[in-house]
């Protein structure tokens, strides 16, 4: 049964009690949760965060189970996804607003990239955090959305009751156009936005988010597809080319942690005693680099900064020698040589640089030192496939550490207080 605030909850051997703050005993019904034991077990993996990292192939493939059409084709006269979202909602977009904290946040920026260049949306992502106390001034026809896996993270819920609040205030073109990604339906968020995009990750235990992040990317790519379908801003060929490449990532994403969990282990070794990291992207990667730096700093605690690959020079750089690896997502498409140009800047400087990439070692000799080879894939699709390497190093570096992946120092897996 879901508490909502101003009451409280007394466990008893035989069941639990529910009041309100003066003490009245109140009637709740419960609900069933859809969940069985097995979900919270280990299944056979040393930490919870390494069973989510390998579940992320079927979160995503219960995703497009779920939401693509299985029928769709370049000339379907229906939309290759359904969401179930009303037409109020997403009809008429001027700007997309996106409010998160943390990991959610970096999913947002991917969100971001793909709302922008593929839905032809003007889109900003705060950190819930700022924007409670420096709202950005009203548009009509804006779409906000809060990301929180949890649905509880207390900033992020704040953000959207202010925004709720103010538009409420307002009449016709401001009318308040609230949407929610959460994995948890059930949650404060729920109960607060209207409209949800369910996520449907399982639960998540390890303090660091995986799969429910990867999640977060597919409801971006699907609100993507159906705001490029309503306002015709990308070609069908485009479209079925971008349903395709989703299709396949499950397999490939099988087939990054079947060739590389034993050589990043073993790679892991050689950061035990490292005491600093960059992580260089570009483009709809860049949230990434942020991703893989957030990912080591909270569970290996490592310090780690994730910067965009042409920031380097203005600062950053600075700070390389041979005791800073640097990592760098190199994938073909828009940025490609430019990222590449920067990690040979990197190199210059004696960094280790450590490449996520589909080049093969021939190719990639001249700018890495070490490989960690993902399929060639879509742009687009890419951050899909190019976090996990990343993951996986962080989750192995702070296992030769000894230290506690699940429940790192200081964190808690949601944050419910300001
Ligand atoms: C992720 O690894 C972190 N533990 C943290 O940054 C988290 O993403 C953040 O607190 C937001 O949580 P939410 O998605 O539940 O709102």
């Amino acid at each position: 049964m879901p508490l909502e605030n101003g009451e409280l909850a007394r466990l008893t051997p035989t069941g639990v009690e529910v009041y309100d703050f003066e003490g009245h005993r109140l009637r709740k019904t419960p609900r069933t949760l859809n969940w069985n034991p097995v979900m919270v077990e280990k299944q056979g993996f040393k930490h919870y965060m390494l069973k989510e990292i390998y579940e992320q192939p079927g979160v995503v493939r219960t995703c497009l189970e779920d939401y693509l059409r299985a029928d769709w084709e370049v000339n379907s006269p229906f939309s290759p996804v359904q969401l179930n979202l009303d037409a109020s909602l997403l009809d008429n977009l001027q700007h997309v607003q996106i409010v998160a904290c943390g990991t959610s946040w970096h999913a947002s920026l991917v969100g971001k990239y793909l709302l922008e260049q593929v839905a032809q949306v003007p889109t900003s992502v705060q950190y819930a955090s700022e924007f409670r106390y420096a709202p950005p001034p009203l548009l009509p026809n804006t779409l906000t959305i809060g990301v929180t896996q949890s649905g509880e993270t207390a900033d992020t819920l704040a953000a959207l009751e202010m925004e709720l609040k103010r538009r409420q205030g307002l009449e016709g073109a401001f009318e308040p156009r609230l949407l929610g990604i959460t994995n948890r339906p059930e949650s404060s968020l729920g109960h607060l936005v209207p409209h949800i995009i369910d996520t449907r990750a399982g639960i998540e235990i390890g303090v660091a988010a995986t799969k429910t992040f990867v999640a977060q990317l597919m409801a971006f790519y699907l609100l993507t597809l159906e705001l490029a379908w309503r306002r015709q801003s990308c070609d069908r060929p485009r479209l079925m080319e971008l349903v395709t490449g989703l299709r396949q990532l499950p397999a490939q994403m099988e087939q990054i942690l079947e060739s590389q969990e034993r050589y990043i282990e073993a790679l892991s070794h050689d950061f035990a005693e490292t005491q600093d990291f960059i992580f260089l992207g570009r483009g709809i990667n860049f949230p990434i680099a942020l991703e893989g730096a957030l990912k080591l700093k909270e569970i290996s605690y490592i310090h780690a900064e994730g910067y965009p690959a042409g920031e380097m020079k203005h600062g950053p750089i600075a700070l390389l020698d041979a005791k800073v690896p640097v990592v760098t997502i190199a994938m073909p498409g828009s940025v490609f040589e430019k990222v590449l140009s920067n990690a040979q800047e990197a190199r210059a400087r004696d960094a280790r640089l450590i490449g996520v990439t589909p080049l093969d070692e021939a190719e990639a000799q001249h700018t890495f030192d070490n490989l960690l080879p993902v399929p060639e894939v879509d742009e687009l699709l890419s951050p899909i496939l190019t976090v996990m390497p990343l993951q996986l190093l962080a989750y192995h570096i702070a296992a030769r550490r000894g230290l506690d992946v699940d429940q790192p120092r200081n964190l808690a897996k949601s944050v419910t207080v300001e």
